[in-house]
């Protein structure tokens, strides 16, 4: 079992989730971060600490959000790890909880 980073955090990237985990699991992109699965160990913690819900179990993948697995296994693989929480986006509040935000991802 692994926790999942959804399509919320795409252009958020608040990182208040990465400090909490305790094998150091995320990895940041341009403007989205994920989760190693072969690495997380199911605690939970960093789940509460994301501001907009964009962190989920595994088992509780909506449907429509069940692609983000794969996505958190293949960007984890090769973009750097993150450790230390930073300075969110400058216009990320603008972009909470927008549809369709899956194109705007940059890999
Ligand atoms: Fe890290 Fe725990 Fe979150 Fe997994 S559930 S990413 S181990 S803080
Ligand atoms: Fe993204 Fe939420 Fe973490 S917006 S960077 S999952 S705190």
């Amino acid at each position: 079992m692994t926790y999942v980073i959804t399509e919320n955090c795409i252009k958020c990237k608040y990182t208040d989730c990465v400090e909490v985990c305790p094998v150091d699991c995320f990895h940041e992109g341009p403007n989205f971060l994920v989760i190693n699965p072969e690495e997380c160990i199911d605690c939970s913690l960093c789940e509460p600490e994301c501001p907009i819900n964009a962190i989920v179990s595994e088992d509780d993948l909506k449907d429509e959000d069940k692609k983000y697995l794969e996505i958190n296994t293949r960007l984890s693989a090769t973009w750097p790890l993150i450790t230390e929480a930073k300075a969110a986006p400058e216009d990320a509040k603008e972009w909470e909880n927008k549809p369709d935000k899956l194109k705007l991802l940059e890999e």
